[in-house]
Formats: C-alpha cells, structure tokens, sequence
C-alpha cells in the first residue's frame, strides 16, 4: 500500500466509519428509546372492546370490571362472565358480541395482550397506590378516552423513584388529588421494590 493510501485510510476512512458506527448507535438508541421502556405499545385485542364507549361515556365505574384495584396486588382483568351481564342482551346481533358469546358458551377463557407489564423480581401493588387516593391516571393516562389501551408512561425503575421522591409534582401534573399535600413520599430502599 502506498504511504497515500495509508494516510488516507488512518486520517480520513477510519474517522469516518467511527463517526458512523457512533451516529448509527445514537440513533437507534433514542429511536428505540420509547419502544424499550413499553411506551405507545396498542396490541390488538381479540374483541374490540372500548374503554372510551365503556368508561368513558356510558361512566362504568373502573372497579366494577378491575375488582382488585384497590384491595389486591393485581387490578385483574374481567373474565367474559362479567361483559355477559349486560351483552346477553345489549348488541347481541353485533359481530363482536357474538364473537364475545363465542367465548362465553364455549367456557374458553378470552386471552386479552397484555400492555403495562413490570418484571417479576420487582413488586407492584395496586392497593397500596389506589387506596391511597392516587388516581389510575397518574399511572396509565385518562384511559376513559382510549378506544384502545395504550402505554403512554414509562413503567421503569428509574420511572417509579421519579414519583417516589416528589409524589406531589408529578401528581399535580395529571389529576388533581383532593388531598396532595398529605401524600406520603413512595420509598427509595431497594428492598421496598425488590423482596
Ligand atoms: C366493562 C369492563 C371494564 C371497565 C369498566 C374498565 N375496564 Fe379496563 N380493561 C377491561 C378489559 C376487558 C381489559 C383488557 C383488554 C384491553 O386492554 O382493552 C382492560 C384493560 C385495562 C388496562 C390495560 C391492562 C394491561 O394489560 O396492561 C388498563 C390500564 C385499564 N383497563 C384501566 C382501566 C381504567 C382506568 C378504567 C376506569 C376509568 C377501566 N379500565 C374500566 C375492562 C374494563
Ligand atoms: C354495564 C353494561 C356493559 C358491560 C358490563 C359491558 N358492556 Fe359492552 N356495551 C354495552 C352497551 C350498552 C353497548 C352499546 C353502546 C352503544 O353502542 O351506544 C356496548 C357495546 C360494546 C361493543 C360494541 C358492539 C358494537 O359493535 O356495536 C363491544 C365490542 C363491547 N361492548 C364489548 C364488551 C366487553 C368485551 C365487555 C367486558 C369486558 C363489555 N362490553 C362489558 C354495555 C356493557
Ligand atoms: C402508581 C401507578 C399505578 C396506578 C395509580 C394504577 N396502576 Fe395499574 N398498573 C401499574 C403497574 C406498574 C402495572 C403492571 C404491574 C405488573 O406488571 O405487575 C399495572 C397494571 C395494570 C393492569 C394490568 C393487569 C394487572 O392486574 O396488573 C390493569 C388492568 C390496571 N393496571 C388497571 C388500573 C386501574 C383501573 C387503576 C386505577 C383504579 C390503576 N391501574 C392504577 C401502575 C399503576
Ligand atoms: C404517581 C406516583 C407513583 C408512581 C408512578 C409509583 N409510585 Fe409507588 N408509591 C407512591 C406513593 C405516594 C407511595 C406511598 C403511599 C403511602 O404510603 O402513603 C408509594 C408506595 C409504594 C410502595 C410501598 C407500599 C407497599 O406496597 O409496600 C411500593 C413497594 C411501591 N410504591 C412500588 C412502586 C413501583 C414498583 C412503582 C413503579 C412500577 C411505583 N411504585 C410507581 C407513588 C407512586
Ligand atoms: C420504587 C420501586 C423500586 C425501588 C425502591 C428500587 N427498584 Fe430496582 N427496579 C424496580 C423496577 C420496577 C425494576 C424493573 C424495571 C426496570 O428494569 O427498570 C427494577 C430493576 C432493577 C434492576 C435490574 C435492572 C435491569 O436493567 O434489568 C436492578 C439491578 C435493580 N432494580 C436494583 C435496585 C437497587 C440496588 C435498588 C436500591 C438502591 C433498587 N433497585 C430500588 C423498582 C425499584
């Protein structure tokens, strides 16, 4: 290789690929960034059912179908029994009710996509957040306007100690508790979240 050459490989081609390789990451990494931490993430449901039509405009109360909100670690997602109260009358010539009645007949359980999910090693509890006035909002947006659930906050740890260290800012920020100034900061010792 002449001395040309090799200069031009060291000064000028060799920059170049670094610059791209680090470019390249960069973009990735902020590009991916919403995807990684679960935000926007909308899976189709096996039955289009809407939160905007259910709890948003006809006001059903959330805890009449997520019964554990405010007593168990998990919200639970309502079995096809619970829809059946009102769908083995309401609609029940409509495609999705009838796929709905499928469901129901056929004692085979309807398998909802999950949407907000946290590793098993750390622990969540609704009851300890709900029952303490913390609206779901603050957590999963003002879901009575979603047709479809979506993920709109990042659910990490780094996410959790956001609101743990200044519960009242970052609550003012979405719904207004009756009582924000008593809130209690959420813990920060690791043993809190991972037992
Ligand atoms: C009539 C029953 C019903 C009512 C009322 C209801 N939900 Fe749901 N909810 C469901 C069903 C069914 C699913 C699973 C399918 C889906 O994601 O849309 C679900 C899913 C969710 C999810 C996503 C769960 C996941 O996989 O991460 C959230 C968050 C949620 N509901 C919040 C609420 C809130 C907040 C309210 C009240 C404003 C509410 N729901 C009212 C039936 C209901
Ligand atoms: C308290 C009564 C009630 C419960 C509980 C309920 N629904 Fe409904 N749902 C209705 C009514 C009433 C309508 C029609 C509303 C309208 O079109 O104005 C409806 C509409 C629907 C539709 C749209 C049907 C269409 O094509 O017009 C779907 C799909 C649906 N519900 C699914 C579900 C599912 C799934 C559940 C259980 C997680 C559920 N519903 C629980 C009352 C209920
Ligand atoms: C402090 C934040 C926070 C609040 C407030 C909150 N949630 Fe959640 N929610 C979560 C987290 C975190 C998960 C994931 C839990 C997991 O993976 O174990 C979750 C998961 C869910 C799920 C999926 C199924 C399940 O049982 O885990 C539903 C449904 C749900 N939430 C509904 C609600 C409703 C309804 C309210 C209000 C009454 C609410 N959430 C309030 C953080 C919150
Ligand atoms: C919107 C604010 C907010 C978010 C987001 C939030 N927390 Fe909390 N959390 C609180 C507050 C406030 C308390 C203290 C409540 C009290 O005791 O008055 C608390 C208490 C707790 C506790 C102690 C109560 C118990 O059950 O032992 C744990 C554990 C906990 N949070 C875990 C989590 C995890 C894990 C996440 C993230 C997935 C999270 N929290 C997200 C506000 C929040
Ligand atoms: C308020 C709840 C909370 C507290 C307090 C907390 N963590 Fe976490 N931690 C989580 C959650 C939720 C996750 C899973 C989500 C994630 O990886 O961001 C996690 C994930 C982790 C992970 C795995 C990271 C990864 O990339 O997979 C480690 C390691 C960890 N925590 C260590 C700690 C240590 C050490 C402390 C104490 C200084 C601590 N955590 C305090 C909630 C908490």
């Amino acid at each position: 290789m002449s001395k040309f050459l090799l200069d031009y490989t060291l000064k000028v081609r060799l920059p170049l690929i670094i610059f791209t390789l680090i470019l390249v990451f960069t973009v990735t990494y902020f590009v991916s960034y919403a995807e990684r931490n679960g935000i926007g993430y909308e899976p189709d449901q096996p039955v289009t059912y809407s939160h905007k039509l259910h709890a948003g405009e006809m006001k059903i109360d959330c805890k009449y179908c997520h019964t554990g909100v405010e007593v168990s670690r998990s919200a639970n997602i309502p079995s096809v029994d619970i829809c059946m109260n009102c769908h083995n009358v309401a609609r029940k010539d409509k495609a999705e009710i009838v796929k709905l009645t499928n469901y129901f007949e056929g004692n085979s359980p309807l398998k909802w996509k999950r949407i907000h999910k946290i590793p098993d090693f750390a622990y969540f509890s609704h009851a300890s957040h709900v029952g303490k006035g913390i609206d779901c909002a603050n957590c999963h947006g003002d879901v009575t306007q979603m047709k479809v659930v979506v993920q709109i906050n990042s659910f990490t740890m780094g996410a959790c100690l956001d609101c743990h260290r200044n519960p009242e800012k970052r609550i003012a920020e979405f719904y207004t508790l009756v009582n924000t100034h008593n809130i209690k900061k959420g813990p920060e010792y690791c043993s809190a979240c991972h037992r």
